[in-house]
């Protein structure tokens, strides 16, 4: 459930009109509710209630200060994968006990920004960064919380570009080779063992393969412990998968993937840390957007938007859908065309946006939002074509209020130099 619904006539976040948004702060613009997000969250923590846990919001799928303050506020903590998430989650007033450091390939100055601002553990996916991290640490004269990160050799089903957990993934440590991993981990001196991590890919909307990899997790677990390792705390990554399509997909439910985390790793009597990212922000932002042109094309005619590729690139880029609605719902007498939706460089991508059904109607001025576009939507977005980079905005209630800023020509050109020779 999200809280963009029609009222009067068109589409509201939470109690602001998108109309209203749109003619402040202008478009392109991603809108987040802010009661979507706390509700997302919620349904984790009642997803595991009875368990102790932490929810680490993965910070890679909507990373404005901003919302990591609502989400950190609420009891959140992040799971970050670079300094510059790290810092984002400092920013917003996230202890450091509650930032969890993810990431292939953490470098020593991100592993000694995090050891010195205060981490609550870091999960390694390789020998050569175990050995990095212990010596960082020793540098400063601490030791380092770890967690290794396993390969479980489970298919996510999802995606090729975002299933994480075959063995051909270039992500963690074989489980068949995690004994040998944990050996060398307690010998260095640097490290302190404290749990397994695992993560297996994005976008599942099949809960067998988290039961899979969570089964080979707690077996691991048992044989760790047998090795003498403190096996208090289990990652078990994100991933959970969201409804992209208002029609009949049934998207897992945060409370069954709680009782398959209960039934799989619940009687290790460990703590429980998930990075949920996708589940929590997708369906709590939408990118808003301005019909420029009704363009009639040979066979098929286009709606042309101020939105485009670089604004929100997962069509183009995972071939994935947006349901695109109108802001404004149709009158009766409005025309009534079925169109392909394009932004002016959208088809740049060689994927043309799906026709959007809901846009029968629209004309030149309307508005339309794209649904579930809070997950790797802003994050994502660059200046190609030069266009400056979408803002964003977060709505309260009745309140709304620009959380970026659309940045000038001027900031976006001033960001170049040119060298003293030319
Ligand atoms: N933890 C780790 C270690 C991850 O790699 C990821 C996502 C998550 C947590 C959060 O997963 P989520 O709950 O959001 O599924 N750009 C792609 C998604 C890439 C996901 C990468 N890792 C997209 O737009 O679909």
């Amino acid at each position: 459930m999200d809280h963009f619904l029609s009222r009067d006539g068109e589409l509201w976040a939470e109690d602001v009109p998108l109309s209203e948004i749109a003619a402040a702060v202008g478009t392109p613009v991603y809108v987040y509710s802010s009661a979507t997000l706390l509700r997302h969250l919620s349904l984790f923590d009642e997803a595991l209630h009875g368990m102790p846990h932490l929810v680490c919001f993965a910070v890679k799928a909507l990373s404005n200060v901003a919302v990591l303050r609502l989400l950190g506020e609420a009891g959140a903590g992040m799971d970050v994968v670079s300094e510059g998430e790290y810092r984002r989650a400092v920013a917003a007033g996230v202890p450091g006990e509650r930032i969890v450091f993810s990431g292939v390939g953490k470098t020593r100055a991100e592993m000694r920004a995090a050891l010195t601002g205060g981490v609550r553990q870091f999960n390694l996916e390789s020998e050569p960064e175990m050995r990095a991290l212990s010596e960082v640490a020793s540098s400063l004269g601490v030791t380092a919380p770890v967690a290794i990160r396993v390969n479980p050799d489970v298919d996510a089903r999802t995606h090729a570009k975002i299933a994480t957990g075959k063995s051909e993934n270039k992500f963690g440590i074989p489980i068949a080779k995690a004994r040998e991993a944990y050996r060398e981990a307690a010998s260095l001196p640097g490290l302190r063992v404290v749990g397994i991590d695992v993560h297996i890919g994005s976008q599942l909307t099949d809960l067998a393969p988290f039961e899979a990899a969570y089964r080979k997790v707690a077996e691991l677990a048992g044989a760790l412990r047998a090795d003498g390792h403190a096996i208090e705390r289990l990652d078990l990554g994100g991933g959970l998968g969201i409804p992209y399509t208002r029609s009949n997909e049934v998207p897992p439910l945060p409370s069954d993937y709680g009782e398959i985390i209960r039934r799989t790793v619940g009687p290790l009597g460990c703590e429980v840390v998930i990075e949920p990212g996708r589940l929590i922000a997708g369906n709590a932002g939408v990118l808003l957007s301005r019909v420029v042109y009704m363009k009639e094309g040979e066979g098929r005619d286009f709606l042309i938007l101020d939105a485009a590729m670089n604004d929100l690139v997962r069509p183009a880029m995972y071939d994935a859908h947006h349901d695109i609605v109108p802001v404004r719902e149709p009158e009766p007498g409005d025309l009534d065309r079925l169109y392909d939706v394009v932004g002016p460089r959208l088809r740049d991508g060689g994927t043309p946006s799906p026709a959007a059904a809901g846009c029968r109607r629209c004309a030149r001025g309307d508005l339309v939002a794209f649904r579930s576009a809070g997950a790797y939507g802003a994050v994502m977005s660059s200046e190609y074509n030069s266009r400056p980079l979408v803002p964003e905005v977060l709505v309260q209630k009745d309140q709304f209020a620009v959380i970026r800023p659309r940045p000038s020509y001027e900031e976006m050109i001033a960001k170049d130099s040119i060298p003293a020779w030319l």
